[in-house]
């Protein structure tokens, strides 16, 4: 553990060495395209990761790029989607955060077959909400993700914010090894029963980047996707005041974040609007610093010499159109309890950090680490997964959420979004409705969402060792 731990500060201090050069690499832009039937291969491929000229890195990749292709749906447009496997090994796709018909989940074993080498599988759905998604395997989840299977999914707005430019950061994080390849280990009980597997690079939109050119008087939508295993973030743009304005996709009233900074758990998105108020030619730091001791300068936001674009911020509204989630009825709404359990004593944000060193650490032997309602459901999803509660079509669920471990845990539901109602008793402000909702150790979460989408759905840590490890389940809906 501790090797570990220092492995990654100094290969921190590596990435922030790298990306305080004054190389300039402009972000990719997302581009608007209508996509109607694609085909996505997946296979393994090579990438370069710390950026243009740096070495090559195996990868696993869709359409042989990582991240995957930046997939542009039309909000109520089906779509087609086949998805080829050319690995050794099993896949899925799960589109995540889309309410989508159940079989088209991509949980093998509970909605379709795995897709084998060699074969294909034909996806269909149309997304009834427009806002910023994503998608990964859902087999052999920790590997897979974690050798760079992962791609942004953006459901565009019949009517946009009014921005000069829309932005996609897809951030991940590697574990690489001295020789610049992924190192192996996947699925540590180290790992497992802790923090997940951490990495020691994170990369925007498939590479270390060293700067996002802006100009002045622009305002850019930036779209964040957190694609991690297990690295929580919090980003804070230095001279700047990012404005929230959707947290997993779906519209929340625009707001500063709390002190500043943007907590992006794995699997969150959260869409911002930056005014770009930086003198021309000023440089500033984007910071994430989640872990106590461990900040580091992910990018920078590097002015041109231009003229401000206008001499005062647009003043156009932020707020974006609402999605057609229905609203649950609290009055008579079913309630559930979902209790999450296990990991070692201690906690902390990081293994490594908080001194519990040599304490007793369960799941030792093979056993899982994580339960919920004190069961453990582990891996990516098989057959024969007995729900832990039903509920009727059309039900309103109000369900309460208790982290009883000493970590933290992003728990994601598919197929709905759920209404967050309060954290630890207090009101939850921002009206949002979340896929993936970060409970920090020992919170309480209520929240609340109509089950109006039957089948068999996931309700699992999104921090990938922890999942497999034991902290999922399955709940029905008739
Ligand atoms: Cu994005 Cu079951 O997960
Ligand atoms: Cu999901
Ligand atoms: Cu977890």
């Amino acid at each position: 553990m501790n090797d570990d731990f220092h492995y990654i500060v100094s290969r921190r201090g590596f990435l922030i060495a790298a990306t305080g050069a004054a190389v300039s690499a402009s972000l990719r832009p997302a581009r608007a395209s209508t996509v109607d039937e694609r085909r996505i291969r997946v296979a393994p491929s090579q990438a370069r990761l710390s950026g243009p000229g740096g070495p090559q890195t195996a990868v696993w990749a869709y359409d042989r790029t990582v991240p995957g292709p930046a997939l542009r749906l039309r909000q109520g447009e089906p779509i087609r989607i086949t998805v080829e496997n050319e690995l050794d090994e099993d896949t899925t796709v799960h589109w995540h955060g889309i309410r989508l018909p159940n079989a088209m989940d991509g949980v093998p074993g509970l909605t379709q077959k795995p897709i084998k080498p060699g074969e294909n599988f034909v996806y269909e759905f149309t997304p009834p909400d427009a806002g910023t998604f994503w998608y990964h395997p859902h087999a052999n989840s920790l590997v897979q993700l974690g050798r760079g299977l992962a791609g942004a999914l953006i459901v565009e707005e019949a009517e946009p914010v009014a921005v000069d430019r829309d932005l996609l950061w897809l951030l991940q994080d590697w574990r690489l090894a001295a020789d610049g390849q992924i190192a192996g280990g996947f699925g540590s009980m180290m790992d497992a029963s802790m923090s997940g597997r951490l990495g020691n690079a994170v990369t925007i939109n498939g590479a270390a980047q060293a700067a996002l050119g802006v100009r002045a008087g622009e305002r850019v939508r930036l779209r964040l996707a957190n694609a991690a295993l297990a690295r929580m973030m919090a980003l804070r743009f230095e001279g700047h005041r990012p404005v929230v304005v959707a947290i997993d996709g779906q519209p929340c009233e625009p707001h500063d974040p709390e002190g500043g900074r943007l907590v992006l758990a794995p699997a969150m998105r959260i869409d911002i609007v930056l005014d770009m108020q930086g003198d021309p030619g000023s440089r500033h730091a984007v910071i994430d610093d989640f872990y106590d001791g461990l900040a580091y300068a992910l990018t920078s936001l590097a002015y041109d010499t231009a003229p401000p674009l206008r001499a005062h911020s647009l003043d156009e509204p932020l707020a974006l159109p609402r999605n057609p989630l229905p609203t649950p009825v609290l009055a008579n709404a079913v309630r559930q309890e979902i209790v999450l359990q296990g990991g070692m004593m201690g906690g902390g944000k990081l293994a490594g950090v908080g001194g519990m060193m040599g304490m007793g650490m369960p799941g030792m032997n093979g056993a899982p680490a994580w339960a919920i309602n004190g069961m453990s459901m582990t891996g990516d999803g098989h057959a024969g997964m007995t729900p832990q509660f039903t509920l009727e079509r059309g039900a309103s669920c109000h369900l309460t959420m208790r982290n009883e471990s000493a970590w933290w845990h992003p728990m994601h539901v598919h197929g709905f979004s759920l209404s967050v109602l309060s954290r630890n008793g207090s009101p939850a402000p921002h009206r949002q409705w979340q896929d993936t909702v970060l409970m920090a150790p020992k919170d309480t979460i209520e929240c609340a969402f109509v089950a109006d989408n039957p089948g068999d759905w996931m309700l699992h840590c999104h921090v990938a060792d922890h999942q497999m490890a034991g902290l999922m389940t399955v709940f029905r809906v008739t």
